[in-house]
C-alpha cells in the first residue's frame, strides 16, 4: 500500500509544477485521504530532550507546513515531532513564482520562497484549536520589510508561547536579504538576549518554559561556527538545528536547474550539513541538544546524523522524492538498525562518528 502510494504520489505529483504539487499534498493531508503510516512505537527510539519526550528521533523540518494547517496529520505519518513555520508577524507573499524547483537527478530541491506565510494570527488560531498531544514546534522569523528584526522574533515568542512545544529562531534562510547577518556575533548576542528574556517572561506568567532552538546555515566559516558556539553557550539556549539550506551548488548533475537562485536541500546537502553538525557538536560539548537536518532520506542517513552528534533528526526534501510513507519507513528502519547494533537506546549511538564527520571537507 505504502509503495503504491509512493509511486502514485511521485509519478502524479512530478507532472505538476512543484508548488502546485505541494499545495495538493497539504489538501490531501487536510482531507484525511493520506493513510496514517506510523511505525510501531519502540521504547529504544525515545529521546528525552529539553524537557520534552520525543517518541522517536525523526521530525518534519520547517517549511512544509508553514501556516500550521496540518501538523496533526503529519504526526500521524510517523514523525515524532513536526515543526511549523517559518512564521513572521505580518502575512507576506514571498518572492515571485516560480520559486520552487526539483533537481530530480540529484534528488534535491532549490527554493527561494522568501517566507511566504499568512502571519502569526491564523497559525495561532489553528494551533489554539487543536487537541494537545504530539510535539509541535513553532519556527519564527522576521518580515522582509521589518524595521526591527529582533522585535519580530520577540513577537513570535510572545504570540506562540501558549501553544508551542518548542521554538526555533530561524536566522539562516538565504531568501530574506540580510537575515543570515543575524548569525554574526554581535547581532546574535542581541537576538539571543532578547528572545530568551521574552521566553523567560512568558514562563513566569504561565509556569511553562518553552525550549528555544537556533537554526543555523551550513555555509559558515570556522570563525562563524566559533562565534555561534560561544554565544549559544553564553545564553540559556536549549539547542541548535543544523542546518538550513545551502547556497553551494557543488557536485550537482542537473545543471539546467542548478543556476536557480535560492537554498539547496536534499541529498547533495547531506555531507555538508553533517560535517557542520559534527563541528558544532565538538564546539558546544556533549550536553547541548542538536537537531541534525539536511539530506536525510533513509534510516541509514538518519542514523548517520545521530552518529555525527545529533540527538534528533529532521527532513523535508526526502519526502518530496519518497512520498508520505517515508517517515514510517525510516522510524521502522531505525528500530532494526538499533537492534542490529545491539544498543539499548538510540541515544547510545550518538557521537560514534563525530570525529570522522568533523574532519570531513566542507
Ligand atoms: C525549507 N526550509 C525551511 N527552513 C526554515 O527554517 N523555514 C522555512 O520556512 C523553510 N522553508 C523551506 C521550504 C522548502 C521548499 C524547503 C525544501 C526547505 C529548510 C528545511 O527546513 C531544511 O532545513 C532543509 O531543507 C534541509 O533539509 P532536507 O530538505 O535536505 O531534508
Amino acid at each position: 500500500m505504502i509503495d503504491l502510494l509512493k509511486s502514485v504520489t511521485r509519478r502524479g505529483l512530478f507532472l505538476l509544477d512543484p508548488e502546485v504539487a505541494h499545495g495538493l499534498s497539504i489538501s490531501a493531508l487536510k482531507s484525511g485521504l493520506v493513510p496514517a503510516c506510523a511505525a510501531r512505537p519502540d521504547p529504544r527510539l525515545r529521546v528525552s530532550l529539553a524537557g520534552l519526550e520525543f517518541p522517536n528521533p525523526l521530525g518534519l523540518a520547517a517549511g512544509y507546513d508553514k501556516n500550521a494547517e496540518v501538523p496533526q496529520a503529519l504526526l500521524k505519518l510517523g514523525f515524532g515531532h513536526v515543526e511549523v513555520g517559518t512564521l513572521t508577524p505580518k502575512a507576506q507573499p514571498g518572492n515571485p513564482k516560480p520559486r520552487l524547483f526539483r533537481l530530480v537527478e540529484d534528488e534535491a530541491v532549490i527554493n527561494r520562497f522568501g517566507f511566504n506565510n499568512e502571519g502569526h494570527d491564523p497559525a495561532f488560531a489553528r494551533l489554539s484549536s487543536i487537541r494537545r498531544g504530539g510535539i509541535i514546534g513553532v519556527n519564527i522569523g522576521a518580515n522582509k520589510d521589518s524595521a526591527d528584526r529582533i522585535a519580530d522574533y520577540v513577537a513570535g515568542i510572545r504570540r506562540f508561547a501558549p501553544v508551542a512545544s518548542y521554538f526555533t529562531a530561524n536566522i539562516s534562510s538565504p531568501n530574506t536579504p540580510g537575515l543570515r547577518d543575524l548569525q554574526a556575533r554581535e547581532s546574535l548576542a542581541a537576538l539571543l538576549s532578547a528572545v530568551i528574556a521574552a521566553r523567560d517572561e512568558e514562563a513566569r506568567k504561565s509556569g511553562r518554559t518553552v525550549p528555544v532552538f537556533l537554526k543555523i546555515a551550513p555555509d559558515l566559516t570556522e570563525e562563524g561556527m566559533d562565534d555561534i558556539a560561544a554565544e549559544v553557550l553564553a545564553h540559556a539556549l536549549d539547542g541548535l538545528i543544523v542546518s538550513n539550506t545551502t547556497l553551494s551548488r557543488d557536485g550537482l548533475r542537473d545543471q539546467a536547474q542548478a543556476g536557480e537562485a535560492g537554498g539547496l536541500s536534499g541529498k547533495p546537502l547531506f555531507a555538508r550539513s553533517t560535517a557542520v553538525l559534527a563541528r558544532m557538536r565538538k564546539r558546544v560539548g556533549a550536553q547541548l541538544p542538536i537537531i541534525g537536518v539536511g539530506g536525510v532520506s533513509s534510516a541509514e542517513t538518519a542514523l548517520e546524523k545521530i552518529k555525527a552528534g545529533a540527538d534528533l533528526v529532521q527532513l523535508y526534501s526526502g519526502m518530496v522524492y519518497e512520498g508520505p510513507g517515508l517517515a514510517g519507513r525510516i522510524v521502522a528502519g531505525l528500530s532494526g538498525l538499533v537492534q542490529r547494533e545491539g544498543a539499548a537506546s538510540i541515544r547510545d549511538l550518538r557521537d560514534n562518528r563525530t570525529d570522522h564527520w568533523a574532519a570531513a571537507k566542507l
